[in-house]
């Protein structure tokens, strides 16, 4: 949608030319050094579950493919991650798989998208892999059995490895998606969320090598953010909403993946925290230039709370560096949980 930038009103649908003939998932990924946009989406004109790889640059041009991912029948996409060289698109059983009657009912609309959906442990995983010029399906890789709805990052090393980070669920996903048709009424638990967790890929014969929890320490957690400049590259550091007991968040986290470190900040009683966003100094007024490795962390941890208190929502400004707080701000209005976010520089 195209917003009035002062006024917030709605415009009109921006459409990109009408060139997309696909969904737009909402975790789209930019390439930090020359702005090109790339996501994923459902295919709207070809079979149920055809995946679609898009690539929007700077100068307005999409590009777009359509594939068709392995697992018969609907999956659930959700996120995607890139490297220098590709764009990596985890495919889990979990979806209206080997169902016809139930895909019928969601293609003719008698059924929601979530509502038919179930989780089949005796299936695999996968990562599909694609080429970012051509969007070309370069190698699909299986691996062992997760359960994930977000990415971290990925890069590719020198010895020809590409490492894939991603929060992966630690329990049931079907008790956790009950919980989500009724997030009024459940409390979640520690082993309802994530770990992140770094998937190893041989590019050299597109095999699955390893995987390794980054930190026996971090806490429960799920939407993983980074610096964005280090987006696609070798990083150090995730920060999260996460949460020591059962509730909602209330911690934030910052989490070292190459020693395993973690720095916490706890959240008053009564408040809850979501996504943060993380903003690099240099994009929040300093003329520090965020380049070398000891900048990754140089920046603001931006997160919008709930004040169960008051039932009112806040703005949490946290030094991410040190995770101590810079501002804790009111709103008068609560954010609904599990919205996305962003920052946008010079709007005010
Ligand atoms: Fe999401």
């Amino acid at each position: 949608m195209e917003l009035g930038k002062d006024s917030l009103e709605t415009k009109t649908e921006y459409t990109f030319g009408g060139t997309l003939k696909s969904t737009f998932s909402a975790h789209p990924k930019i390439d930090p050094a020359v702005g090109t946009l790339y996501n994923i989406g459902y295919s709207l004109n070809t079979g149920p579950g055809d995946l679609a790889v898009i690539k929007c640059k700077n100068d307005g041009t999409v590009m777009s493919k359509i594939h068709r991912p392995p697992l018969p029948g609907l999956k659930l996409y959700h996120d995607m991650a890139i490297s220098t060289k590709y764009l990596i698109v985890p495919v889990i059983p979990y979806g209206v798989i080997n169902n016809p009657i139930a895909l019928l009912k969601f293609v003719v609309g008698m059924a929601s998208f979530g509502t038919e959906m179930r989780w089949h442990g005796d299936l695999p995983s996968y990562f599909m892999i694609f080429d970012r010029e051509t969007l070309e399906n370069v190698a699909t890789v299986q691996v062992p059995t997760f359960s994930s709805y977000h990415t971290c990052n990925a890069y590719e090393q020198e010895d020809g490895t590409l490492s894939i980070y991603l929060a992966q669920h630690r329990g049931d996903r079907e008790k956790l998606e009950a919980k989500f048709r009724d997030v009024f009424h459940s409390v979640y638990q520690p082993e309802d969320d994530c770990d992140v967790i770094r998937y190893d890929l041989s590019t050299r014969d597109w095999t699955f090598r390893t995987r390794t929890a980054v930190s026996s320490c971090a806490l429960s957690m799920e939407f993983p953010v980074i610096n964005p400049s280090y987006l696609g590259k070798p990083f150090q550091y995730y920060f999260s909403p996460a949460l020591r007991q059962p509730g909602y968040f209330h911690v934030y986290q910052k989490v070292n993946v190459v020693t395993g470190n973690v720095l916490t900040y706890d959240l008053p009683e009564g408040v809850y925290g979501n996504e943060c966003v993380f903003v690099p100094k240099a994009s929040a007024g300093s003329n520090t230039v965020v380049s070398a490795p000891s900048d990754e962390d140089d920046g603001y941890l931006l997160a919008c709370l709930y004040d169960g208190n008051v039932h009112g929502g806040g703005l949490l400004i946290l030094d991410a560096k040190t995770m101590r707080q810079e501002a804790l701000l009111s709103m008068p209005n609560p954010i609904p949980f599990h919205f996305h976010g962003t920052f946008v520089e010079d709007v005010v």
